[in-house]
Parts: structure tokens; C-alpha cells; sequence
């Protein structure tokens, strides 16, 4: 061995022990006669005294950073000690010491506050996962994945392994493709999910499966999407939505604890999906925070009630809300003083293109009571107040009121909540806020490709009572235009999403799990009877052997973990990630590959 103890271990009471450590050279630094090494390992830190008799040997053979060496000692209580860290009251007196290896000069600094740039440190990523920031990333993630495994072993469920090398199905995202040398001209694909594999293991009798799996994706990347991921991907047999909903807070909840120690108590939230559309124009709000949406004026209906309440703008000449589809407005808390500067800014981060808003309008309640607004020529003062008062504010509150295209200026509004939530400090890191949205839409209509499409999968069962209206109605539409009229853009799903802190980090559906339905399904979403069959008639087979109720969901493990470890970027939780151009920056890759691998795979590059 190359070491008694690590290089987090030792403490004042193992004071006068010959031990002997090995590690990386953190920092060298020289006093006079006497040399003082921080050597780093997994573990942590330990201070090593190099003393006058090893003066001639280091002169020989210098440290360096990030030298990997093996020292022999004794542990000696440190005079002037390092209360930050855990072996901050000892150092040890090197008796002897080995260079293992040396080290050229790291291209940034091994250290929490590193020098190096997001780009250097992917580049050199197996260097930047020596730094303690990433380790401790590490660290959770392998704690999430532990407690996870626990409580689903607990609970009788079964990790089965799936193919990667499956079919090309493509339906939401576009498949990674894989050319096969023993058939020539044929693709593989990997798998988006496990999705199929999981139903067909219910269907042949496995009733909890689990797997900690990686997916692919080729789609549009973003801080909280790699094109491969991990997924905690599960499935069930005879259950219904409730039982999946209990057993997966639970798996959360047991989550929550063991990683964090957070006794999450309460039952989840609970919320349909029209509501979370209708007081956050989002369908994964975060709820840590108020600021509900204020539908100042509607021109359509939640749940078949009038929720229009054009009255409050009633009598008044103001083009802009008269002419909009929608106008919505939040409240935002104590920010009544706000400078014009300020106001002017908010205007400007609205009106950026990722936003798309043509401009921003304010009603302040001042402290005093009064109120002063940027549309004060058109609406009385009465008005604005009833205004905001129905938007929830009160003295010393501001409302922001945009207007517009209804889809647009539900998704502007609620990124502007949510950055005024931001602003504020309202979404805080150690805070967390878990909400189940039910009751999603079924189908969503896809107007390039003039068809409906599944909003969650094509193997997501209708709610029991909308079965009919699947089954009773022609999915063609005459006029796109009118699609939300179309009696399936009222169906709803048994599916859920998990949302915490405004992140989706898990979705899932009770599945259809009869051959008739399945197929209405394949022909509601536009695919004949026979594309069907070539894609799906496996899964079609299986139903005509004894399928199980089943249902399922899969959380995404990244996403999760980068939410617990206080971050929105998942990539810091992935040991080796990809960037934002699905490049792994380390490997260079993706890359050509040779002209032999090509002949071997009869494929042929044309420009
Ligand atoms: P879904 O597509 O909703 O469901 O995926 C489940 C969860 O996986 C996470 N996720 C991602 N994480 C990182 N990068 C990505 N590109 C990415 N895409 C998705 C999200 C999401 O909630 N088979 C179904 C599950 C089921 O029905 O049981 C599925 O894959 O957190």
C-alpha cells in the first residue's frame, strides 16, 4: 500500500502516529529552511513539513503542482492552526518522501475559485475533476443515485437492463443513429428512453422495473439538456394515477432525506395543468413564490368557465390592451420606487427577442395609496386601483402589465415573473418547492405538419372518460386554424409532470395497454395502419398477450441532482458532459471517422 490513511482522515488524536499519505501536490511553498506541502486527495487536505533534513533531496528532486507523491511521517500537532479545515490541527513531519510522477503546470488553477474558463476546464475536464467544487457534484450525484436505488429496492422493484442498439421511432426528439456493418444500408437507433422495453417487461410479468439509464436525444441544447442524460426511469403493473403519484413522492421524499436531510413532510401540491397554464403561464411554475397572473382580459375559456374579466379595462380608448388577444398582469411585491432607470430597463428586457413583447405597462401603488401609471391618460385612477387590487397588490406593490398574442404573452409574462422572482430573491437556492401538474392535454396540435401529435408519448392513455371522445371522432381537422375547437384538443391524459422549483424533473403517463386503443392512437397521431405495424408491431403484438395495467415515470437524474447541488446547469454534474454544440471539447468529438470505417459501413460522405 501506498498509504496508511487518506489525506482527510487524520485529526489531533491520531497525534504521534507514523503514518504515511499519498496524493497530489496542491501548493509548495518555502520558509526559510523548512518547505510546507498541501497534498490533496478524494478526501481532503493534509499539511506536510519538509524540514531541513530533506532540504538536499527536494533541491534534487523539486515539487511542483499536481506532482503525485507518497510521503512517510509523523503526525504532530500544528502549532498555528487551519480552523477551515478538517485536519486543520495537525500537519505531518516527513520521515521520507517518493515522487510518484511529476506533473507539467496545470492549465488553470486545481482550486475552488478556479482561473480557468468554461471551455479550458471541459477541455481538460479530468483535471477540473480534481477541483473540490466538481468533486462535491459528484459526491451528491452519487448520493441521489444511492437513495434512489434504496428506496426502490426496497419497494420490490427490479433494475433490468434495456438494449441501447434499438429501432429508429422517431416521435418528439430526432434519434442517434448507428450504422451497422453486419447489414449494410440499416441504422440502429439509440434510445430516446427505455419507454417501449419498460412496457413490454410489464406485459411479460416484471410489475416494478427500475433502471438508472442514459437516454439520447438530438435536440436544441440548453443549461439543463445534454444530448445523452441519465434517466431513473420506472414502471409499474396494476396501478392507477394515484398509486404511481404516492409511490414516487415517497421515492423524493426518501430522497430529500437521505442526500440533503430535508424531512419534506407535506404531501406534494397538486395542481392541473390548465391551472398551472392559467396562474403562471407555465406548465412547471415555480411555486416558491406568489405572483399569480392576472387575466385582465381573456378571449377564451379554462375549463369551459368565463374567465374573461374585460370589464376592469372597460370605457377606455387605449389601442393596445382594446386590440390585444390577451392582457396579463403580476404584482410584484415592494417594488413601487422603482426609478424610471429602473422601469426603462424592465422595458428594454422585455422587449429582447428571446421575450418578444412590444413594450411594458406599469401601474404603481404607491405607498400612500396613490397610484401613478404609464397609461394614466387612459384609464381613471379608480380603474387602475381596481386593477391592481385584483392582481393582488397592495401600497407599495407594482404591476407589470404586458400585452399581446395570447401564447406569447403568456410565456413573456411568465419569464418576467419569474425574473422579478429572481430579482427579488424570491427563488431561493436552499428552498425547495415540489409540485405534481396533472391532467395534461392528450394530444397538441402540430400546424407545419398539419397533424396532432403526442403531447407526452403515443403510449399515454387518455383519461377513462375522454376514451370515447378519442374513439368517437375523426382526428382530421378541416381548418387548422380552429384546431382548439376540435373535440380532441379537450381530451386529457393520465400523465404528470414532477416540477420542482420551476425544473420539470420527472413525467410520466398511465399507459393504453389494449391493442384497439393503441392503434386509434397510431391513427390519431397520422400514421397508417401499416407504418404502425413496421414501427410499433412489437408493442402491438405483446398487447394481444395478456397486457397488465401498467403506467410509469422517469425522472431525470441530471436535472435533479443539479437542482439539490443549488444549480441549473446539469452539466456540472456530469462527469464528462458535452457543450452546448454537443461536442465533448476533450475527445474532439464528434469527428470524421476513416475511409475504411466508411467502406465497412457502405456510407459515403457527400458535401
Ligand atoms: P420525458 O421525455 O418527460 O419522459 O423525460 C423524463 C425526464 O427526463 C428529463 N429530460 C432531460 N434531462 C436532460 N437532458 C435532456 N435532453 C432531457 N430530456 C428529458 C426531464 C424529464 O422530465 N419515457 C418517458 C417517461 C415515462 O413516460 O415513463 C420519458 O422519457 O427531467
Amino acid at each position: 500500500m501506498y498509504r496508511s490513511h487518506t489525506c482527510g482522515e487524520l485529526r489531533l488524536a491520531d497525534k504521534g502516529k507514523v503514518i504515511s499519505l499519498a496524493g497530489w501536490v496542491q501548493t509548495v511553498r518555502k520558509f526559510g529552511s523548512i518547505t510546507f506541502v498541501d497534498l490533496r486527495d478524494r478526501y481532503g487536505i493534509t499539511q506536510l513539513v519538509f524540514n531541513e533534513s530533506l532540504n538536499a533531496q527536494l533541491d534534487e528532486q523539486p515539487l511542483g503542482r499536481e506532482f503525485v507523491i507518497q510521503a512517510d511521517g509523523t503526525v504532530l500537532e500544528r502549532s498555528n492552526k487551519n480552523p477551515n479545515i478538517p485536519t486543520g490541527d495537525i500537519e505531518i513531519e516527513v520521515t521520507a518522501f517518493t515522487i510518484l510522477n511529476k506533473s507539467a503546470v496545470p492549465p488553470f488553477t486545481i482550486q475552488d475559485d478556479t482561473d480557468g474558463g468554461d471551455d479550458l476546464r471541459m477541455k481538460y475536464r479530468y483535471l477540473d475533476l480534481r477541483r473540490n467544487a466538481v468533486k462535491r457534484n459528484l459526491e451528491l450525484r452519487y448520493a441521489v443515485n444511492r437513495a434512489a436505488r434504496n428506496y426502490l429496492h426496497e419497494n420490490n422493484f427490479m433494475d433490468i437492463e434495456t438494449p441501447f442498439l434499438i429501432k429508429s421511432t422517431p416521435e418528439g426528439a430526432r434519434d442517434f443513429v448507428v450504422p451497422s456493418r453486419m447489414n449494410p444500408g440499416q441504422f440502429y437507433a439509440l434510445p430516446q428512453s427505455p419507454q417501449t422495453f419498460k412496457q413490454l417487461l410489464m406485459v411479460s410479468g416484471y410489475d416494478r422495473y427500475y433502471q438508472v439509464v442514459k437516454c439520447f436525444r438530438d435536440e436544441d441544447l440548453r443549461a439543463d439538456r445534454q444530448p445523452e442524460f441519465t434517466q431513473i426511469d420506472c414502471e409499474m403493473s396494476f396501478v392507477r394515477q394515484e398509486d404511481i403519484l404516492n409511490m414516487f413522492e415517497g421515492m423524493i421524499k426518501h430522497i430529500f432525506k437521505a442526500v440533503k436531510g430535508i424531512e419534506y413532510t407535506e404531501a406534494v401540491q397538486r395542481m392541473s395543468w390548465e391551472e398551472a397554464m392559467w396562474m403562471y403561464g407555465n406548465d412547471k411554475p415555480d411555486i416558491r413564490f406568489g405572483m399569480q397572473l392576472l387575466n385582465i382580459k381573456s378571449a377564451f375559456t379554462l375549463n369551459g368557465e368565463i374567465t374573461a374579466k374585460g370589464e376592469l379595462l372597460q370605457g377606455a380608448d387605449f389601442a393596445v390592451f382594446n386590440e390585444a388577444e390577451t392582457v396579463l398582469a403580476i404584482a410584484v411585491p415592494g417594488i413601487a420606487e422603482y426609478t424610471r432607470k429602473q422601469v426603462d430597463e424592465l422595458t428594454e428586457w422585455v422587449k429582447r427577442p428571446q421575450i418578444g413583447m412590444k413594450g411594458l405597462v406599469y401601474i404603481r401603488y404607491n405607498a400612500d395609496g396613490s397610484v401613478k401609471s404609464s397609461v394614466d391618460k387612459f384609464y381613471s385612477e379608480e380603474q387602475l386601483r381596481a386593477i391592481a387590487e385584483a392582481a393582488g397588490a397592495g401600497k407599495g406593490d407594482m404591476v407589470l402589465i404586458l400585452a399581446g398574442a395570447e401564447e406569447r404573452t403568456r410565456k413573456a409574462i411568465s419569464e418576467l415573473r419569474l425574473e422579478m422572482g429572481e430579482r427579488l430573491g424570491m427563488r431561493k437556492k436552499d428552498e425547495f418547492k415540489l409540485l405534481w401538474v396533472l391532467d395534461f392535454p392528450l394530444f397538441e396540435y402540430a400546424e407545419d405538419e398539419n397533424r396532432w401529435v403526442a403531447r407526452h408519448h403515443p403510449f399515454t392513455s387518455p383519461k377513462p372518460d375522454h376514451i370515447p371522445v378519442m374513439i368517437g371522432n375523426n382526428p382530421v381537422i378541416e381548418d387548422a386554424k380552429h384546431y382548439l375547437k376540435h373535440p380532441y384538443a379537450q381530451i386529457k391524459a393520465n400523465a404528470y409532470d414532477m416540477v420542482l422549483n420551476g425544473n420539470e424533473i420527472g413525467g410520466g403517463s398511465i399507459r393504453i395497454f389494449q391493442r384497439e386503443l393503441q392503434e386509434k392512437m397510431f391513427d390519431a397521431l397520422g400514421m397508417s395502419k401499416e407504418e404502425a405495424q413496421h414501427k410499433f408491431g412489437f408493442l402491438l403484438g405483446a398487447f394481444e398477450y395478456g397486457a397488465p395495467p401498467h403506467g410509469g415515470i422517469a425522472f431525470g437524474f441530471d436535472r435533479l441532482c443539479a437542482i439539490l447541488g443549488g444549480s441549473e446547469s446539469i452539466r456540472d454534474f456530469i462527469a464528462f458532459p458535452k457543450n452546448n454544440s454537443g461536442r465533448d471539447v476533450m475527445l474532439d468529438a464528434p469527428s470524421t471517422i476513416d475511409q475504411k470505417q466508411l467502406d465497412e459501413l457502405k456510407l459515403e460522405i457527400r458535401d
